[in-house]
């Protein structure tokens, strides 16, 4: 493969929220749209990351598909012939080489992953292997497609550092086996972000929105509908300060707000933030912002009805067919290192 991969993942545990779109939809389409024929696109379900943490099996065949679909009515070209879309467990190289990376991976450096932490205070009864292990097969999903750049949320960025450390590491052992994929900090200048993006909570804007909350009004789910959306929004957590400042350590839940309306109208943020800033009523900036979100459901749900189980049935067959080529290729290359093959 000569040209260098672009690539992400969204997981189906549960729907995907605003925060996913926003986060790591949205930016992916943007770098297709920019960068076709330059670029290799790769956006896939990571299906065996989804049961770290419980959640129904019956549902997640279906969920998987329908994640895929998302990426479509996101915009993806699927057509495009530099463009894979796929799901991770059809292509067994995954969890191959994940447990190769286990054995150059430290339980040090594992114990250190925020997301490990917070999540398994969470769930704090029924702590899996899988959850700890969670950031290998992450960085197996990134390293057997040579990508280079991993468009994700800064919820992700110690993730795709310890990606690096692992490839760079494993390098040094056995010679040119990895492609090392760009620091964060390049990764965001690459996506033209000055910082990873984070949608907040609506509930509890200190922390992100999450899919994985049972809070329902904390987050605005991809197929809830623009009337359900309107009201989350319009009650959403503030402030008491009575007046409109963009400032994430003061005003959170406001400044959530300022951003949202700035992504969802296409506008710079300056260009928003002009116009807000200094009022003393929240609620004309709830509305504007709820007009926004209930305008993009509506528009995101129509394009997602138009797609049917067939055209994305061949769309990941072809692509999963390639992808298994190249990720086999990789596999094969670290299995000789290793000693494993001849
Ligand atoms: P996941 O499924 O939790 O989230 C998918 C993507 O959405 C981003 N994101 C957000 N961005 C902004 N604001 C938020 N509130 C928000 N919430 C989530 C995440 O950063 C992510 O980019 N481990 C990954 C999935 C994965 C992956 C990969 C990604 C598995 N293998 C390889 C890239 C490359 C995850 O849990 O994402």
């Amino acid at each position: 493969m000569s040209k260098e991969t672009i690539l992400t993942g969204v997981r189906a545990n549960e729907e995907p929220t605003l925060g996913n779109y926003l986060g790591a939809f949205v930016p992916m389409v943007q770098m297709q749209k920019k960068y076709a024929g330059e670029y290799q696109i790769n956006m896939f379900v990571p299906d065996l990351h989804s049961f770290t943490t419980p959640i129904d099996h019956s549902a997640l065949y279906a969920n998987t598909l329908k994640n895929l679909k998302y990426f479509i009515a996101a915009g993806l070209d699927a057509r495009d012939e530099n463009t894979f879309i796929y799901r991770q467990s059809f292509i067994p190289a995954h969890s191959e080489l994940t447990w190769i990376l286990d054995c150059f991976t430290s339980f040090g450096e594992m114990s250190r992953m925020t997301q490990f932490k917070e999540k398994s205070a969470e769930h704090s009864s029924n702590v899996s292997v899988g959850l700890f292990n969670y950031p290998v097969l992450m960085a197996a999903d990134i390293l057997l497609y040579n990508a280079r750049y991993v468009p994700v949320g800064e919820d992700q960025f110690q993730h795709l550092e310890i990606t690096r450390d692992i490839a760079t590491r494993m390098n040094n052992k056995f010679g040119e086996l990895f492609t090392v994929p760009d620091s964060t900090a390049k990764q965001t200048e690459f996506i033209k972000r000055d910082k990873g993006l984070r949608i907040r909570s609506l509930t509890n804007p200190n922390k992100k929105m999450s899919k994985s909350s049972d809070d329902q009004k904390s987050k605005i789910n991809l197929n809830d509908t623009p009337e359900q959306a309107r009201k989350k929004i319009m009650s959403a957590t503030t402030d008491s300060l009575g007046v409109i400042n963009f400032d994430w350590e003061n005003q959170p839940g406001i400044t959530n707000l300022l951003q949202l309306l700035a992504i969802l109208t296409d506008r710079p943020q300056e260009e928003v933030n002009a116009e807000w800033i200094g009022q003393t009523q929240y609620g004309p900036l709830k509305k504007a912002v709820a007009e926004a979100v209930a305008s993009f459901l509506s528009n995101f749900q129509a394009r997602l009805d138009a797609i049917t189980d067939d055209d994305l049935l061949k769309v990941l067959e072809r692509s999963e067919r390639a992808m298994t080529i190249v990720a086999n290729e990789t596999l094969l290359r670290v299995q000789k290192a290793v000693g494993l093959r001849r």
